[in-house]
């Protein structure tokens, strides 16, 4: 009987572009819903943009625009990135939706009326220096736990543990360095450790691999703390039931775009949205028709593992068979690097490579375990060159050409060697939908190439190229056999390469394969004219992508939400600048601040400034006793934590190391005008 289910991939923020590193899980996700409908199965996938929070409504208002029209924006960029792909979503949604409103207000309301929702004062913290309360991501510091230095606010990328922002050591403002303030405001919470029984019996019975079991029970002895759920505005985001200023937290509405995905599917489809996601209605529900499983990254397991399915439980909703769960991606045995080049968006990849390389690569890798991945280029040139064109598309390439030139593109019978051959491909067939259906995409993709392998040993034993001479009626035989091998394996390596897959169909005139084709063969048929299915990759074409890549160097659309332009300015307001030569007089570090110096400047007529600049990382404070500099005479002196600052100096760069102060001559005057 065929099976129902419904698959999702993690929501990627409308904050940013889709990069190759995006791209294991949502190729991960779509090889297995392919592999799903090819076995006959009804597979859903929904996915949607992650729409929420402070960075995207600071994005939006850098850029003169509304968040809705940001997130609209870049909604398109995500959706492109992902068609080029071929991932082939059943709805791309938006989490900033009615659907999901309509959702997250139901789940809140539920889990308060159970009483697991409660509220208390926190102390949140507060930058002076930027005036605004600081998303969790905008203050960085010591994990709590693990001791790791500069951690988000909100959770440990080395040890996995989630905090709030205030429980971070030695906290900094991510966009300025100053130490942040608190102040209090009542926040809401979730109280997760009602459901912690609940969560224990659903790991228990394998909701997630096993090899993550020890990491969830690290946890579980930690012991559950409450989730704080609400921010304050201004924020982007749905406002809590009954609340003026505060709404929810952007974790908190985000898986819940799950369900508002599908929902809005079902709307769109007449499907019955309760047997899909059942537990949403007014009256209780049965347990559905469909299985449901959450691809996610290792980074979000605490998000998925415990807070996800402890809000579903206490709403009384559905919550997901199983988490598939993966590792990142490094690339040359590296994490993703900007200067490195080897931070690829996917739209920088698509326009140097063919997307089915990268499909085919990382199936190679993939396994069911959360072990890291690496794009190796060079192994990822030979892999591509050696098994893609050399052995898949080679066997297609040396017979299907010689059938329509010179054997009038007819197919014959198979003969007992043939035969043989064939029913070894065939004989795969449970092994390869195995690995498929668990996961291990790299053991999958090890038996398709040892039986192109096998094939192609049959091509050389019978030298097609040499018989075709002098017996054409054998030489028919033999391309049946080849032709036959290339419809197997393509059934094996379509949820990879569905393009692939797709010419090979077209080329032996067939309808779309699936896996209940393996079973039959193609004898007496007449097959088309041939197209080639695969080219090779030169090195010439990685560097090309890895030099567009490097920081600095990728062309923004001016459109771009990414780095968005401010509003215009115009000449007259840039004329207000007053920009003088000013000597550094004394440098200090600034305790509590690890980016700041405090400066001491003189900026002529016998006048001294105090300066903090955000340059600590980049210079040591002696390096610029006696420096000439360039010095903003006419900002507004602001109060900050450590005193106050009466302008700033002129410096550029990327931040950290790569900060270069504009120096002036050793002979200019102080106080003297820049124009
Ligand atoms: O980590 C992220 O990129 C989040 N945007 C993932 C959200 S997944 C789900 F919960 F919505
Ligand atoms: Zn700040």
């Amino acid at each position: 009987m065929a099976r129902k289910i419904a698959v999702t991939s993690a929501l990627p923020y409308a904050n940013g572009p889709i990069h190759l590193g995006h791209l294991v899980e949502y190729l991960q996700t779509d090889i297995w819903v392919r592999f799903q409908k090819m076995c006959g199965n009804e597979c859903l996938y929904f996915c949607a943009d992650d729409t929420h929070g402070t960075p995207i409504m600071i994005s939006a208002r850098k850029a003169g625009i509304d968040p809705e029209e940001l997130i609209g924006r870049m909604q398109k960029e995500h959706k492109a990135d992902f068609d080029g792909f071929h991932i082939e979503f059943d709805n791309y949604y938006s989490t900033h939706s009615p659907e999901n409103k309509h959702f997250s207000e139901l789940i809140f309301n539920r889990l308060n009326e159970a009483g697991s929702i409660v509220t208390r004062d926190v102390e949140q913290t507060y930058c002076e220096n930027c005036r605004m309360a600081l998303p969790d991501r905008f203050v960085r510091g010591v994990c709590p736990k693990c001791k790791a230095e500069h951690q988000y606010g909100d959770s440990c990328e080395v040890c996995g543990t989630t905090y709030r922002p205030s429980d971070l050591i030695n906290p900094y403002c991510a966009t300025c360095g100053a130490t942040p303030t608190l102040k209090t405001s009542e926040h809401y919470f979730f109280k997760l450790a009602d459901y912690e029984q609940q969560l224990r019996d659903l790991i228990t019975k394998g909701h997630t691999q096993k090899s993550v079991a020890n990491k969830l029970d690290e946890w579980f002895t930690a012991g559950l703390k409450d989730w704080d759920i609400s921010r304050d505005g201004p924020y982007f985001g749905f406002k809590i039931p009954g609340e003026e200023n505060k709404y929810f937290y952007v974790w908190l509405d985000a898986p819940i775009g799950y369900m508002a995905s599908a929902k809005n599917y079902c709307d769109k489809n007449n499907l019955d949205f309760d047997k899909l996601w059942p537990g949403t209605g007014s009256t209780p529900s049965d347990s559905g028709d469909y299985e449901l499983y959450h691809f996610i990254g290792k980074d979000i397991m605490y998000f998925h593992a415990l807070f996800w399915p402890a809000m579903l439980i206490g709403a009384g909703i559905k919550s997901a068979e199983k988490l598939f769960i993966h590792g990142f991606l490094t690339v040359n045995g590296e994490k993703m690097s900007k200067s490195r080049g080897t931070f690829i968006r996917a739209s920088t990849y698509l326009k140097h490579l063919d997307p089915e390389s990268l499909r085919y690569y990382y199936a190679g890798k993939l396994t069911d375990s959360i072990d890291d991945i690496d794009l190796k280029f060079e192994d990822f040139i030979n892999k591509i060159n050696s098994d893609v064109v050399g052995k898949f598309a080679n066997l297609a390439s040396r017979s299907g050409p010689m059938l329509t030139k010179q054997l009038d593109a007819q197919l014959g019978q198979l003969d007992a060697q043939g035969r043989e051959l064939i029913d070894k491909l065939v004989a795969a067939k449970d092994g390869i939908i195995d690995d498929y259906e668990n996961l291990r995409y790299a053991a999958a993709v090890r038996s398709i190439v040892a039986l192109a392998d096998e094939a192609n040993r049959y091509v050389e034993q019978n030298q097609p190229w040499v018989t075709i001479k002098t017996d054409p009626e054998k030489t028919r035989t033999v391309l049946t056999a080849t032709l036959n091998a290339v419809r197997i394996l393509t059934i094996y390596l379509k949820p990879i390469m569905p393009k692939y897959a797709e010419k090979v169909e077209q080329f032996l005139g067939i309808k779309p394969l699936s896996f209940a084709d393996i079973g039959s063969v193609l004898e007496n048929h007449k097959i088309n004219h041939f197209e080639r299915l695969a080219e090779r990759i030169d090195e010439k074409q990685v560097n090309a992508m890895v030099e567009e890549s490097k920081e600095g160097q990728v062309a923004q659309p001016a459109e771009s939400p990414a780095e968005p332009f401010k509003p215009e300015c115009t000449i007259d307001d840039f004329a207000k600048i007053d920009l003088r030569i000013a000597k550094v007089l004394k440098a200090e570090s600034v305790e509590g601040a690890d980016r700041l110096l405090h400066l001491v400047l003189d900026v002529g007529g016998g006048i001294e400034k105090n300066v903090f600049a955000g340059i600590a990382t980049a210079y040591q404070p002696e390096q610029l006793n006696g420096k000439m500099v360039v010095f903003l005479a006419n900002l507004k002196p602001r109060k900050m934590k450590f005193g106050l600052s009466e302008g700033m100096i002129l410096a550029s760069g990327s931040g950290g190391k790569d900060i270069f102060m504009l120096t002036a001559d050793p002979g200019a005057q102080p106080g003297q005008e820049i124009h």
